[in-house]
């Protein structure tokens, strides 16, 4: 019987760094972990459940990271996907320390950073990590450090492609200088768009794009948002969600944008992918824009 859920499929396909194809429409694992990113989760049945609905549904890009938990959604990825089906791309990411809910420092110093890798392959259970973002540029270690370190883990075959998160047109420039960049995960959605400039780079570069918070980290979905009246409204008339309606809009800004919408729940999870089928037309796509406008 056919899955009542559209695939991921269905919001396209990107070849990061043009040889690692992924379903545009990825799924992000942050929220699997206790608040603030920190400790185990509530529910970690449901959380096996949702990564493995997610590869169900065609998502075959998932981003998680060392400091979720920290160590927790590395650790439920592996619980749940391996052995891992053919296709499948976890993007992980190190360079983030964290000392509590919340609470964190950047580390981007060579042996920490090379102990990193060893690690999410220990925990994944990988022998090479398709996609290692350094997680944050530490600003008091030297970005030719840092880079250098996983310049070397790449030469060893332990990871395959690297990527940048929370960065400048610039800083990317900078880091091409060291190695070959081709993702960069910056915080962007309909109601954050300070990183702009990036997204354009990442375009005419042909960078992979990965929005976090891409529903504003939730916020964007409540009843008491400032755009909530007008995003009902629209959503309304495709029979949609906000959230889907949010995910939409993404996909359809520019084709280098990757969305890893997080959840901890299948439902939600499963509403999130069907958005891979809306399609805006330039009415909505206007009324969309203005309901954000200051
Ligand atoms: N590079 C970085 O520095 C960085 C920083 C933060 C996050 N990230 C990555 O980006 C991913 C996405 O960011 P995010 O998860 O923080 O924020 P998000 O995707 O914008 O929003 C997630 C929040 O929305 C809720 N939600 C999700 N789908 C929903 C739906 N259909 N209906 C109602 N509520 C829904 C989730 O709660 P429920 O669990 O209840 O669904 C959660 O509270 C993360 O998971 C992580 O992989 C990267």
């Amino acid at each position: 019987m056919q899955d009542p859920v559209p695939s991921a499929s269905a919001s396209g396909t990107f070849q990061i760094a043009g040889d690692l194809p992924v379903h545009r429409l990825g799924y992000g694992t942050m929220r699997l972990v206790g608040d603030g990113a920190w400790g185990e989760p509530a529910d970690p049945a449901e959380c096996h459940r949702v990564l493995r609905r997610a590869v169900e549904l065609g998502v075959n890009l998932i981003d998680t990271a060392d400091a979720y938990g920290p160590e927790i959604a590395e650790r439920l990825i592996a619980e749940a996907l391996h052995p891992y089906p053919s296709g499948l791309v976890i993007a992980t990411k190190g360079g983030i320390t964290r000392q509590g809910p919340a609470k964190t420092e950047y580390v981007g110093r060579a042996g920490y950073l090379i102990q990193c890798v060893e690690m999410s392959l220990r925990r994944l259970k990988l022998e090479r990590i398709d996609l290692y973002q350094l997680h944050r540029i530490d600003p008091r270690t030297p970005l030719e450090e840092s880079l250098g370190a996983l310049k070397r883990v790449q030469e060893q075959g332990k990871i395959r492609h690297i990527g940048l998160s929370e960065v400048t047109p610039a800083e990317i420039e900078d880091a091409r200088k060291i190695v070959p960049i081709v993702s960069v995960q910056n915080r962007y959605s309909l109601a954050d768009r300070r990183h702009e400039e990036t997204l354009k780079y990442s375009e005419r570069e042909g960078i992979a794009f990965l929005p976090w918070y891409p529903m504003a980290g939730g916020k964007q979905l409540k009843p008491d948002h400032p755009s909530a009246q007008a995003l009902t409204a629209l959503a309304a008339r495709h029979s949609a969600s906000i959230a889907q309606l949010s995910l939409a809009w993404l996909l359809q800004k520019s084709p280098v944008l990757l969305p890893i919408p997080g959840t901890s729940k299948v439902a939600h999870l499963e509403e999130n992918v069907a958005a891979a089928t809306l399609k805006l037309n330039v009415e909505e796509w206007v009324e969309i824009e203005g309901a954000f406008k200051a």
